[in-house]
This record gives structure tokens, C-alpha cells and sequence, in this order.
């Protein structure tokens, strides 16, 4: 591919855009990179100083300073902080909330932007997230916007943790995911939200299959 393509795919959690993200990039040979890692990364650096994920303040005495950096071992993301690959640790349950809550900052935000922009300026891409096509890249090439149900995604992230040996309620994970999606749609600085020129695909009632033939036929056209 000799030009440089831009690829967005937002979502909410669980709407099954990252599988989507990891196996486009893979047919198409370009970069994937999950922005929500990022969020995850800060959000456990939070927590091992023990700041809270909401104090503003706290969060600036590291945000602009953090030591974090992704790196692509076989095609496969790997997140570093501090030196330390917490590419498996950032999936804990617990630092999914921590990330929704310090991805709200907009110190945060303004640090992460500059860095995922900074990764797509080099080389065709595809960034997965929540503002990728609305903040990130308003000049992507293409733009998705990624849904399914909140149950439907409650049930792949229950399998998903359950696979993985975590022991989850359901009934928690859905509430869990309400918030994160709450916390998501309605922080004032570059909040969750499809982009006007996004196509929507809700995936409810398709596999990963079905989602990424449908994204392949309108990039290809
Ligand atoms: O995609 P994920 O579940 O790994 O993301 C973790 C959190 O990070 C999510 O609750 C919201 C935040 N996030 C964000 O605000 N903007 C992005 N571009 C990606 C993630």
C-alpha cells in the first residue's frame, strides 16, 4: 500500500472494535494501536502512587512526565510502564473503571492525543477508542463507529474474563459497563461519540467474521 491510510474505529466498551481493529491490521498490514492501553497504562500508574483517578492535580505531578511506551512484538501491541510490560495487568477488571475515570482528565487526554497522533503521523494505521474519529483523526480516511447492546456486551466481556480464570458476576459487569459507557458519553472534553462522517455497524447479532467483511467491502469499494 503505497499511501498512507488512516483508519478510525470507535465504540463503546465491549462493542468487539478491538478484535476487529487487531484483525484489519493484520489484512491490510498496517499498525494497530489500542488507545485504550493507554488510558489502562495511566490509570495503573495512578494507582501505584496511590492518587486518585479523579484528582486533577494529582494526576498532573506524572501526566506530563509518564514513561510510557508502546512497542509491536510479533504484531502484537505491548505496553510499557516505567520500563515494565503491563500489557497483561492493564486488563484487570479493577483498571478498567480506574482508566474510564482518569480518562476523563483532560491533562490526560491532551497527553494521550499528542502521543497517538504523534504514532499516526508515520505510517498507515488503525487507532480503536472512543474519540479517534471525532477528536483524534477528524481527517481519517474512514471512520466507524462500532455498537452492539449493552447485554451482548456484558455476555463477551463475561466470557472474555471467564476464560481468562477471572472469577465475575454478570450482573455486575453489565452495571460495570453502564457506567464506564455513562462516564465515557458524558465527560465534557472529547466525550465518547460517533463522528458525523462514521458509518455505524452494530454488531448484536454479527461475529468478528461478519463485522470485518463488512469494514474490508467499504474500504475496498
Ligand atoms: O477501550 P478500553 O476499554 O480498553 O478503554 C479503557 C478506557 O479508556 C475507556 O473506559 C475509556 C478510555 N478511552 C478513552 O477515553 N479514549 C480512547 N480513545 C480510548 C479509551
Amino acid at each position: 500500500m503505497d499511501k498512507i491510510i488512516r483508519i478510525a474505529l470507535d465504540g463503546p466498551s465491549g462493542s468487539g472494535k478491538s478484535t476487529v481493529a487487531k484483525k484489519l491490521s493484520s489484512k491490510l498490514n498496517i499498525l494497530y494501536l489500542d488507545t485504550g492501553a493507554m488510558y489502562r497504562a495511566t490509570a495503573l500508574k495512578a494507582l501505584s502512587l496511590n492518587i486518585d483517578t479523579f484528582d486533577e492535580e494529582g494526576v498532573k505531578t506524572f501526566i506530563y512526565d509518564i514513561n510510557l511506551e508502546i512497542e509491536y512484538i510479533d504484531g502484537t501491541q505491548h505496553t510499557y510502564l516505567d520500563g515494565e510490560d503491563v500489557s497483561e495487568r492493564i486488563r484487570e477488571p479493577h483498571v478498567s473503571m480506574a482508566a474510564s475515570n482518569i480518562s476523563s482528565l483532560k491533562c490526560v487526554r491532551l497527553k494521550m492525543v499528542e502521543m497517538q497522533r504523534e504514532i499516526a503521523s508515520k505510517m498507515s494505521c488503525v487507532l480503536d477508542g472512543r474519540d479517534i474519529g471525532s477528536y483524534v483523526l477528524p481527517n481519517a480516511d474512514y471512520k466507524f463507529y462500532i455498537t452492539a447492546s449493552v447485554d451482548v456486551r456484558a455476555d463477551r466481556r463475561f466470557k472474555e474474563l471467564t476464560l481468562k480464570g477471572h472469577k465475575v458476576n454478570f450482573e455486575e459487569l453489565k452495571q460495570e459497563i453502564e457506567q464506564r459507557d455513562y462516564n465515557d458519553r458524558t465527560r465534557e472534553f472529547s466525550p465518547l461519540v460517533k463522528a458525523q462522517d462514521a458509518i455505524e455497524i452494530d454488531t448484536s447479532f454479527m461475529n468478528i467474521e461478519q463485522v470485518l467483511g463488512k469494514v474490508l467491502s467499504i474500504i475496498e469499494k
